[in-house]
């Protein structure tokens, strides 16, 4: 089974659609293996981003990820990496395919409601990042 990491970033969670997507990665068939809400420091939204420090958007995407809570998860499914990708849509929620939580929950695409992992390598990462292996059950 493989695992990837989601978070529902602060946008979607300050709007009371945490309850909608955990429902929805529930009926395409994820394992919560892990779960909690935080409020990440920009220290911590840093180096979660930090492929992106040299880019134009870093400090607008950074100072966005501490600016309220959010929900971190691990999921695991067959392909889960892909399958989650798959069900948030595109990065720009315009472009998102109707059906997918970016469509249905983003608003633009510095608040596109989720995050999710794009490589078997970064999601290892990313889950360590977050949490530690007494977490994940
Ligand atoms: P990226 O890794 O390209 O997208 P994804 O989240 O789909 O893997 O970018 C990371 C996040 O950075 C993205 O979810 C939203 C933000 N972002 C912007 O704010 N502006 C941009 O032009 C891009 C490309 C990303």
């Amino acid at each position: 089974m493989e695992r990837t990491f989601a978070i529902i970033k602060p946008d979607a969670t300050a709007k009371g659609f945490a309850g909608a997507i955990i429902s929805r990665i529930e009926k395409e068939g994820f394992k919560i293996v892990g779960l909690k809400k935080m409020h990440m420091t920009k220290a911590e939204a840093e180096g979660f981003y930090a492929v992106h420090a040299a880019r134009p958007f870093f400090n607008d995407l950074t100072n966005f990820m501490c600016s309220a809570p959010c929900i971190v998860m691990v999921l695991e499914k067959d392909g889960a990496i892909k399958a989650w990708r798959d069900l948030m849509g595109s990065t720009n929620p315009k472009d998102a395919a109707e059906g997918t939580l970016r469509k249905e929950f983003g608003e633009s695409i510095d608040n596109n409601a989720t995050h999710g992992s794009d490589a078997p390598e970064t999601a290892a990462q990313e889950i360590a990042y977050f949490f530690s292996q007494l977490e994940l059950v």
